[in-house]
This record gives structure tokens, C-alpha cells and sequence, in this order.
């Protein structure tokens, strides 16, 4: 919750109660999207956006649980691409990964399976006992866009793994719970990697969070890392948390015959959660919940 003496969500530097309080109205909104587009390349989201994209990120949480509930042991994560774009035409929704970037993304969803940080492509090579998995969806339902990844323990895991799947998720959820206007972008990576190396962790500095609803990844950049970015969360803006959690080093590097995918430098085990985020006028709201 937003206090009379914090700083105003507005990024004037002055205190709320001297400045927009008690609450953005429809004209002060329209002023401060249009400074926050010039300032930050960041787009407020109108109410009617906002909708668009709390539909679009339901969406993604649902195919989500579903195929991570299909994720077993013996099962590929081709087959799992199958399912989850399967999914998305049913809802009359268009997976986002597929065809994104370049080289252009050969699958409709990211599998990231141990020692994979992100951006793992799916194939034939079926989950073992043993293994961790992350599963990233991204759909565009009606134009917009919702983002979330969750992971998954394939049977019995050892203790490392389980513990970069306990730090990442509970990285994201004491960032999420930050979470208000006024507060800075920096304060999310100083909660991250502060909770993460006091757990023996490491937290990935390669790749962040992001702008997202409009446009697949829009500004701002949300590092888990130590950060200096001094911009102030404002009402209607949405963007990703996505921590990658490492067991030793954090640096990796992207393979280089597929381009994308990216694996801890030491073959350790790396973990990542991901929800995508509302702020509201007086706190957030998570938007790729199921309800
Ligand atoms: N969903 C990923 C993210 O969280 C991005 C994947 S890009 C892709 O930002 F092309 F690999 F799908
Ligand atoms: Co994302
Ligand atoms: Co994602």
C-alpha cells in the first residue's frame, strides 16, 4: 500500500501527499502515460488493456498447469509442445514463441530442462526420473499478451535441485510481494539477490524480466540482479518477474548451433518461476493466476 509520505508513483520525486494524492484520476492518468511512453519507452496500460491482458495471461497460466501436470517421466517435451500448442488454437489463441526472434523460435513453447537457464527448445528425448524442468508459455489471446513459467520435479530430485526450485519460486514471490506504485525497479533485484546468495545461490544476470501485454517484451528491463535503475512502478503497468536461479556460477552461455538455448557455464542446475504482473493504484495484482 501506497503512504502519505512515500514517493509519488508519478516519479516527480516529491512526496504522494504532495503531489498526485489521493488517487490518479482519469486525467492525471492520461499525463502520466504519456511521460512514462517519452521518459521510459514504458506503456501504461488503459482499463480496457488491462482486461485484454488479465485474459491473456489466464489463459497462459491454464496451459500451463495442464501441461505441466502432463510432464512425466518417459513423456518428451515434443509431445509436450504438441499439447500446449494444441492448447492455445483451442482457446483461439496463437503461441507467442513460435516464429519469435532470430534465428526465429523453432517451438510454441520453452522447456529448460536442469542445467538449461532459459529458452530450451523442445524434442524427442523423453524426462527421466531426476529431472527438473521449466515450462515457459507465452500466448497473444485478442492481441495481448500473458507470460508465466512454473516448474516441475520429474519423480525423486536430489537436494540441489530441489533447492534452486525452492529459491527461485520464493525469489519471485518476496519480489511480487514488494510490489506497489512508487516502489522502485532496483528494489526487486536487491530482494532477489540479496534472499538468493544468502541461500547459496546465484541469481542470472544475462537475462530479466520485462515490459510485457502490448508487445511480447516491451520496456522496462526488470533484472534479478543488483541494479541502479531508478524508475518508480506506476499504476497500469505490467511486466514479468522471472527469476533464474543457479546452484554454482551464474553465468551460462547460449549453444551455438541452435542460438537459443543457454546452459550454466559449470553444467550445474538452474531453476526459474515466472508470473506477469499488474501494478494497481494502491499495490499489484498477479495476472497469470487461473481464478
Ligand atoms: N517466455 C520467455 C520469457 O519469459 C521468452 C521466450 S522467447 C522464445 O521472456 F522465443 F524463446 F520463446
Ligand atoms: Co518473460
Ligand atoms: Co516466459
Amino acid at each position: 500500500m501506497i503512504t502519505r509520505n512515500d514517493p509519488c508513483w508519478c516519479g516527480s520525486g516529491q512526496k504522494w501527499k504532495k503531489c498526485h494524492f489521493p488517487l490518479p484520476g482519469p486525467q492525471s492518468r492520461s499525463e502520466l502515460a504519456e511521460q512514462y511512453l517519452k521518459k521510459y519507452g514504458i506503456i501504461l496500460k488503459s482499463a480496457e488493456q488491462v482486461q485484454g491482458i488479465r485474459q491473456a495471461c489466464r489463459l497462459a497460466a491454464q496451459i500451463l498447469d495442464k501441461t505441466c501436470k502432463l510432464a512425466k517421466a518417459g513423456m518428451t517435451t515434443n509431445e509436450l509442445n504438441a499439447f500446449a500448442h494444441r492448447l492455445h488454437l483451442e482457446a483461439g489463441a496463437i503461441p507467442a514463441p513460435l516464429g519469435y526472434g532470430t534465428p526465429s523460435f523453432p517451438k510454441s513453447i520453452c522447456t529448460s530442462l536442469n542445467d538449461v537457464i532459459c529458452h530450451g527448445i523442445p524434442n524427442d528425448i523423453p524426462l527421466k526420473e531426476g529431472d527438473i524442468l521449466n515450462i515457459d508459455v507465452t500466448c497473444i489471446l485478442n492481441g495481448y499478451y500473458g507470460d508465466c513459467s512454473r516448474m516441475v520435479a520429474i519423480g525423486n530430485i536430489d537436494a540441489i535441485k530441489q533447492k534452486v526450485i525452492d529459491v527461485s519460486f520464493e525469489s519471485l514471490m518476496r519480489a511480487v510481494a514488494l510490489l506497489k506504485p512508487g516502489m522502485m525497479i532496483l528494489e526487486i533485484g536487491n530482494a532477489i539477490e540479496s534472499f538468493a546468495t544468502g541461500q547459496g545461490c546465484s541469481v542470472v544476470n544475462q537475462f530479466v524480466g520485462h515490459g510485457t501485454g502490448i508487445h511480447f517484451h516491451e520496456a522496462p528491463q526488470i533484472p534479478h540482479h543488483y541494479n541502479q535503475i531508478k524508475i518508480p512502478l506506476a499504476p497500469g503497468m505490467t511486466f514479468t518477474i522471472e527469476p533464474m536461479i543457479n546452484a554454482g556460477t551464474r553465468d551460462g552461455y547460449v549453444d551455438s548451433k541452435d542460438h537459443w538455448t543457454a546452459r550454466t557455464m559449470d553444467g550445474k542446475p538452474s531453476a526459474q518461476w515466472e508470473h506477469t504482473l499488474l501494478i494497481t493504484e494502491n499495490g499489484h495484482e498477479i495476472l497469470t493466476v487461473m481464478d
